[in-house]
């Protein structure tokens, strides 16, 4: 591994490194509750988790019904997942978020935990921009977003004009509330929020 794919969490070696190593804070192990409960109000769809790493919830949308994909550019992450899905690992796809074609599927719904929060601000315009095309009118970024400052990211946080500024154009803040059992790495910092598309 070169220095930059070490640092840079952009790029899959950096996710990699971290799955192989078993350092993955963020990861919990479970499909959190915030999300059980949304399915349980919710007319399934189409949905997808971008970033999916070791992806507990797509076995929580299938069952729900819902028709879903997921997709990580971390081979190591995305054996992880193939392995805790068994027959429903088929699900997950190997690549990058910004350019895979994902069938040119217009979705429902994306859900989203803390992949926004590990990428780098530079790319924050283009997942926006992503989520402005993948996401049919009417359809929903629906998830955790991480809120506040952090010394030493990733995790990035935003501060709300980020929010308004990344999303305010396409998308309309329509649900959000706190998240009060997250893992000690966001504690505080979460809330459960969803973006309608205009
Ligand atoms: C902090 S982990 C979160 C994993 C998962 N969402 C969770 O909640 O446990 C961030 C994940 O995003 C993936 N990732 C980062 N950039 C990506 C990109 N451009 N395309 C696909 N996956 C990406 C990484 O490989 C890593 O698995």
């Amino acid at each position: 591994m070169n220095i930059d794919s070490a640092t840079d969490s952009s790029q899959p070696q950096f996710w990699d490194a971290r799955f192989t190593e078993g350092r993955m804070p963020w990861d919990c192990h479970d499909v959190p509750d915030k999300l059980k409960t949304y399915l349980l109000r919710t007319k399934p769809g189409h949905a997808l988790i971008p970033g999916c790493g070791s992806a507990y919830e797509v076995a929580a949308f299938h069952a729900a019904g819902w028709s879903i994909a997921a997709i990580d550019f971390s081979p190591v992450a995305v054996d992880r997942a193939k392995k805790l899905l068994g027959p429903l690992g088929e699900l997950v796809v190997c690549g990058d978020f910004f350019q895979h074609s994902l069938n040119e599927s217009s979705f429902d719904v994306v859900y989203e935990r803390t992949f926004l929060c590990a990428l780098p601000p530079k790319l924050w315009p283009d997942y926006a921009a992503r989520m402005r095309q993948l996401i049919r009118h009417g359809g929903k970024l629906i998830g955790f977003f991480l809120y506040g400052e952090e010394s030493e990211p990733p995790p990035y946080p935003l501060i709300k004009a980020q929010a308004d500024e990344l999303f305010g154009r396409d998308f309309i803040l329509t649900h959000d509330e706190p998240v009060t059992d997250s893992l000690p790495v966001f504690a505080g910092k979460e809330r459960w929020q969803e973006w309608t598309r205009r």
